[in-house]
């Protein structure tokens, strides 16, 4: 068996804000690379160069998941490794065992930790007490993994994402901090359409038109789709989220429909995490329509979490 060096960096993917904008890059383009290079093997056959040959991924999960937790796993095996998923619940953390010591014994016994976390700062704090990379798998303020798989998405339907127009349209979530945080490395702009008390949390906005990036926030969802290149939407009530009533008032203006889509562009694509919510935040005629790109979004998570196994592991 190949002996592999322990990784000369141990690199945390908790966010894209301090990526370097080449790194990201890097990141897309090696997800293009390697989906591209695949055979039409069996989903779990390794890739010819198994770069992460017996190295191991653990995953927790204090939240539910689908796409997450299989495409982790499907990557795992396709980069030579393997995986162990857990949810927090069945672990001692479920019984107080602390953030820090679990990553503390998860680092001498694993080669990377991808955690779902209910609070950013638990992810944060796992990462401070680990030797290991630490990968967020979602939490309440993003999710960076989903917006790899979704440049890709982006790049295989209209071509390089630099210079499209992005509308976000629905709630400011995590998922649509996670764009903004992309926007000015990878040279996108976007129009957000929220109801004003569920708009993206100003920080991440004033970053990101720091950083270079046009946003635009807009009053309408007619308005933010006016000419985009994509239109992304995402749940209404996310995992954690108290407020299920107060969303579903305030949130019936903002649902992706032909109308909306109408407005942006002709080739214009259609995006959502999943999973959707047909009839509230997306029309089930653009869900199931030629624009959605859905179905290649949740595949690509797959060459999208390799490519970022790859980068914490100091493989890219
Ligand atoms: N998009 C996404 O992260 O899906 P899961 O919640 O199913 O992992
Ligand atoms: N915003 C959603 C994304 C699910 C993948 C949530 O956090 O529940």
């Amino acid at each position: 068996m190949t002996a592999h060096p322990a990784p000369a960096h141990v690199r945390h993917f908790l966010d894209l804000a301090p990526l370097p904008a080449g790194e990201l890059r890097a990141l897309v383009d090696a997800a293009h690379r390697r989906k591209a290079d695949r055979g039409p093997w069996f989903r779990g056959q390794a890739d010819a160069d198994a770069p992460l040959k017996g190295a191991v991924l653990a995953m927790i999960f204090q939240k539910a998941s689908t796409r997450t937790r299989v495409s982790f796993d499907i990557a795992m095996r396709q980069v030579g490794g393997s995986s162990i998923v857990m949810s927090a619940a069945d672990m001692q953390l479920g019984r107080g065992e602390t953030i820090e010591d679990t990553a503390k014994v998860l680092s001498r016994m694993v080669d990377c930790v991808m955690i779902r976390a209910n609070r950013h700062e638990d992810v944060v704090n796992f990462a401070g007490a680990a030797s290991v990379p630490v990968i967020n798998g979602l939490t309440d303020l993003s999710h960076p993994c989903q917006i790899v798989a979704d440049i890709m998405t982006i790049e295989e339907r209209i071509g390089e994402v630099a210079g499209k127009r992005i509308a976000w349209i629905g709630d400011g979530n995590n998922v649509c901090a996670s764009f903004l945080q992309a926007a000015a490395k990878l040279d996108y702009s976007m129009a957000i359409a929220t109801p004003k008390d569920y708009a993206p949390r100003t920080q991440e906005i004033e970053a990101a038109r720091k950083a270079g990036a046009k946003i635009d926030v807009c009053a309408t969802a007619m308005q933010a789709a006016q000419g985009a290149d994509v239109v992304v939407t995402d749940t209404w009530v996310s995992m954690g989220d108290v407020d299920k009533d107060a969303r579903m008032a305030a949130f019936p203006a903002y649902c992706v429909t032909d109308k909306v889509m109408a407005e942006a562009k002709p080739a214009a694509v259609f995006l959502h995490c999943l999973p959707a919510h047909r009839g509230e935040e997306v029309s089930e005629a653009v869900m199931d329509g030629a624009q959605s790109a859905v179905w290649d979004e949740a595949e690509n998570r797959i060459h999208a979490q390799k490519a970022v196994l790859l980068w914490s592991l100091g493989y890219l």
